[in-house]
């Protein structure tokens, strides 16, 4: 199969192929997201195969608008209500209990079901062309770094897919905060886009780290280039590593390296590989070490 990227402008071909039960990747505010529509068990699969996702890793389900909420779960708490007034669309997932119309695939046989309005332009136009919720997880091979542009898909996904559609660079190039509201106290399950303390400071209230909705996706090896990553928090010992003569690949905020944040991590990662470095060093000052999602994504990536 020969994958064509399409223009924003022009994307009607990924819709006619996600009507029939295709899957296509599509640009998010977040990263890309492999889609397919939520209601075909056998497009959902094609999903799973293509990532090489274990199949105990559930999908988050892409609305265009509230009102496609009924065809995926249960009549949500009113503090569902409360937080998409203010974050939806955007990079907040919330999960819920999940209708009987959801496919067990979709969910990996949970009864909670992932749900999230993106922001991006083209995500909700095509999202509202198909007229059903679509299913998506990132659009990277299962432990790579998330794609945050066309060519990062391509560089997974080619003759994989038939189309990659080009929504230009992420916003937020790292994935969504995703927050558990099956229980009373809501629960953290991954940090994300919008942070903890906005969450909690506009709730009033501070969310529990138990979930019995734990996401499996956080217990697999995540976000990894090939290279090996090395963290260091010592700024003497930063000084060493990045005044050596040898050429490394260094990350840092104010230094030698190459500036980082959120928002290119993955694509620096995947700049690592091409350019074929086995290790990457990254400085993790203090401003880095109190950004929970940076290192979450950090911390993921140099365990191997
Ligand atoms: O920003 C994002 O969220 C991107 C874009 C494409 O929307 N998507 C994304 O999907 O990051 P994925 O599949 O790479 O990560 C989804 C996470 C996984 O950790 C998964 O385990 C968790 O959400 N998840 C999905 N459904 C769940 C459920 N019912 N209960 C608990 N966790 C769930
Ligand atoms: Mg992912």
């Amino acid at each position: 199969m020969k994958t064509k990227i399409l223009p924003a402008s022009s994307h009607k071909e990924a819709i006619y192929e996600l009507e029939k039960g295709g899957v296509v990747a599509i640009p998010t505010e977040t990263v890309y997201g492999l889609a397919a529509r939520f209601d075909e068990p056998e497009a959902i699969k094609k999903i799973f195969l293509t990532k090489q996702r274990p199949s105990d890793n559930p999908l988050i389900l892409h609305i265009s608008s509230l009102s496609m909420l009924p065809q995926i779960t249960e009549t949500p708490p009113s503090m569902f209500y409360t937080l998409a007034d203010a974050f939806f669309p955007g990079p907040l997932t919330i999960i819920l209990r999940k209708s009987p119309k959801v496919p067990s695939i979709v969910t990996a046989g949970q009864n909670s079901v992932a749900v999230r309005m993106p922001s991006h332009p083209i995500a909700r136009e095509i999202i509202e062309a198909v007229g059903v919720p679509l299913a998506a997880p990132s659009a990277n091979l299962s432990g790579r770094p998330s794609p945050t542009l066309a060519k990062d898909v391509l560089e997974d996904l080619e003759g994989k897919i038939p189309y990659i559609v080009d929504g230009g660079p992420c916003e937020h190039g790292i994935e969504s905060t995703v927050l558990d509201l099956t229980q009373e106290i809501p629960a953290l399950l991954r940090p994300g886009a919008i942070s903890r303390r906005e969450l909690e400071e506009f709730l009033g209230l501070s969310f529990t780290s138990h979930s019995p909705a734990f996401s499996p996706g956080t217990k697999y090896k995540h976000y990894s280039p090939n290279a090996k990553v090395l963290l260091c928090s010592d700024a003497m010992e930063w000084q060493t590593i990045s005044s050596s003569d040898h050429k490394r690949f260094l990350l840092d905020r104010e230094g030698k390296g190459l500036f980082f944040n959120e928002k290119n991590l993955y694509a620096l990662f995947r700049q690592a590989d091409r350019e074929g470095y086995k290790e990457i060093y990254i400085y993790c000052s203090e401003e880095v070490l109190s950004n929970e999602a940076l290192m979450n994504r950090i911390e993921k990536a140099s365990h191997k």
